[in-house]
C-alpha cells in the first residue's frame, strides 16, 4: 500500500495564487493514481469560505483516498487568531464532503480511518492539534488536549488496533519546544502516548522536511515541507507491516 504525505497547501482566495499548488495536485493525480494522500493541515491560508471552495475543488479528485487534519491557518486569520466560524468551515467544506468519517472541531476525538489491501491493514488516526484560543499571544501554538489524548490512548490500546500498521498524523511539530510562537504545548504528553505504539507519525507546520528513524520507539517520524513551493513529497510504502520511505517528485 502506498501513501503520499503533503502539508501546508495554503490555498488562497484568488485562483492566480493557487496555480503552483494546483499543478502539483494534478501531477500527483496523474502519476500516483493508486496512492493514498495524507494532508497534514494548513490546507487554506486564512479560513475564508472562498479559500475552502478552491481547496475542495482541487482535492475532490482524491475523494475516497484522501485523509486530512486541520492546521492553525485553517482555523484563523494569519494562523494566529482562532475563529469558531472559520474552524466550522473546515468540517463543513472539507472534512464532510471529503468523507473523513468524522469531524474535527469541537468534539476533540481523533478521526480514524482503516485502509486495507491484500497484505496490510492500516489504521490512520488524524488529530486536531489547534489551540482553540482567541488570545493573540498564543500565536500559532497548538494543543492536543486531555480529552483527545485520552481517546487516542484508548484507540491505541484497543484489541482492534493490534496487528494493524498505525499511522498518526496532525499539524503541529510535536517536539519543537521552547518556541513560544509555534510549539505544541502538550507535545511531550503526545509523544509519550505514541511511544512504541505506532509505526509512523506525520506532521507539517514548520514548512521544513525532516526525518527521524527509530525515534521514540516509532519506525519513522516525518515532517513535511510546504507543498505549494516544493517539488518533492514523501512516499511511504507499506508491505507486510514493513515501511519504506523516500522522496518522490510532485511536479
Ligand atoms: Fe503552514
Ligand atoms: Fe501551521
Amino acid at each position: 500500500m502506498k501513501f503520499l504525505h503533503i502539508s501546508d497547501l495554503h490555498f488562497h482566495k484568488f485562483s492566480s495564487d493557487n496555480l503552483e499548488m494546483e499543478r502539483r495536485l494534478k501531477y500527483i493525480q496523474k502519476n500516483y493514481p493508486s496512492h493514498h494522500l495524507i494532508v497534514t493541515g494548513d490546507i487554506v491560508d486564512d479560513g475564508h469560505a472562498e479559500q475552502y471552495v478552491n481547496a475542495f475543488k482541487a482535492l475532490k479528485p482524491f475523494l475516497g483516498k484522501i485523509y486530512i487534519c486541520p492546521g492553525n491557518h485553517d482555523f484563523g486569520a494569519a494562523g494566529n487568531f482562532f475563529s469558531a466560524e472559520r474552524a466550522a468551515r473546515f468540517d463543513a467544506m472539507l472534512a464532510v464532503p471529503l468523507q473523513q468519517g468524522g469531524t474535527f472541531r469541537g468534539d476533540m476525538t481523533p478521526v480514524v480511518n482503516i485502509v486495507k489491501d491484500e497484505h496490510d491493514t492500516v489504521m490512520l488516526i488524524a488529530l486536531d492539534t489547534n489551540l482553540e484560543t482567541e488570545h493573540p499571544f498564543d500565536f500559532a501554538c497548538g494543543e492536543v488536549g486531555e480529552s483527545q489524548l485520552a481517546y487516542l490512548k484508548t484507540i491505541l490500546a484497543s484489541p482492534a488496533a493490534a496487528g494493524m500498521v498505525k499511522i498518526v498524523f496532525f499539524h503541529h511539530h510535536p517536539f519543537m519546544h521552547k518556541n513560544p510562537f509555534m510549539e505544541l504545548r502538550d507535545g511531550r504528553q503526545l509523544m509519550r502516548a505514541l511511544y512504541a505504539r505506532v509505526d509512523l507519525v506525520l506532521f507539517g507546520h514548520k514548512h521544513v522536511a525532516e526525518k527521524w528513524e527509530n525515534m521514540n520507539g516509532i519506525q519513522y517520524v516525518l515532517a513535511a515541507n510546504n507543498a505549494y513551493s516544493n517539488d518533492f513529497a514523501r512516499e511511504i510504502v507499506v508491505t507486510g507491516g514493513e515501511l519504506t520511505v523516500s522522496f518522490v517528485p510532485i511536479i
